[in-house]
């Protein structure tokens, strides 16, 4: 897969939000590009720009933003939401009760869920505890987010991580349990706190501040 495989993409027909039953019918806000492959259930909201790749499903109560790239074999359920500039790599189901912020990478393989104690045989559907993953936020490959939780603005998620409790906005997290390791930037590189616990991003200067265990963006 990839952005060169333009042939591949069907351009969908420009709209509002999709209405019709079924998937030659539909129509879509202006401009996503919907792989042939993909199932888009009638009522999901795509946004402008949006690209959806082969084997999707995406659900009739789901919002996707605009400009995001949803990658091969994703699924999007019903009250789930995904907005602007959103990246979500091969193999990711976003289930019900997730919402991914602005600018959010999913890596590939990541796992959401939303029931914290599931058993076949009893329903647990009233029972949906949510997921909120903030602005820029990032999600290692192969990560697992138990439901319940918010993870911070611009934090990121090592791969493979099973992130258990709320992660800090900036927050570095590794393993299982995820543990916070440090302090990442929004550019992505690893902040190293002076004694003023000030820290200077190696990639844009930006400076943070690291005040009772949080870290803010100064400049
Ligand atoms: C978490 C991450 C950002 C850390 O990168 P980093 O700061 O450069 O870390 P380093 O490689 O210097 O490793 C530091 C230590 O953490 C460990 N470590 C690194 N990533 C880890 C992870 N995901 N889980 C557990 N431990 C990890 C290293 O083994 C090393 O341990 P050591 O000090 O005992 O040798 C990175 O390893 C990672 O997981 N990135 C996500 C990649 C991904 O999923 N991409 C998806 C799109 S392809």
């Amino acid at each position: 897969m990839g952005i060169c495989s333009l042939p591949n993409i069907v351009p969908a027909a420009a709209g509002l939000i999709c209405t019709a039953t079924n998937h030659s019918t539909f129509t879509f806000m202006l401009n996503p590009l919907i792989h042939p492959t993909a199932v888009i259930d009638a009522g999901a909201q795509i946004g402008e720009g949006t690209r959806i790749w082969h084997f999707c499903h995406v659900m009739p109560k789901a919002v996707i933003g605009s400009d995001c790239n949803i990658g091969q074999n994703v699924f999007v359920d019903n009250n789930a939401s995904v907005g602007n500039g959103v990246k979500i790599q091969n193999n990711v189901s976003v289930y019900n009760g997730v919402v991914l912020e602005d600018g959010v990478f999913v890596g590939p393989s990541a796992v959401f869920t939303n029931v914290i104690n599931p058993r076949s045989f009893i329903e647990r559907k009233t029972e949906y505890k949510k997921i909120l993953v903030k602005k820029g936020a990032t999600i290692g490959a192969n990560a697992t987010i138990v439901c319940g939780i918010s993870i911070g603005e611009y934090a990121l998620i090592g791969a493979g991580a099973v992130v258990t409790k709320d992660v800090p906005a900036y927050g570095l997290m590794m393993g299982n349990p995820a543990r916070q390791k440090g302090w990442i930037s929004e550019q992505g590189y690893t902040l190293q706190f002076d004694e003023n616990d000030k820290a200077v991003c190696p990639g844009d200067a930006a400076t943070y501040q690291l005040k009772d265990n949080m870290v803010h963006k100064i400049s």
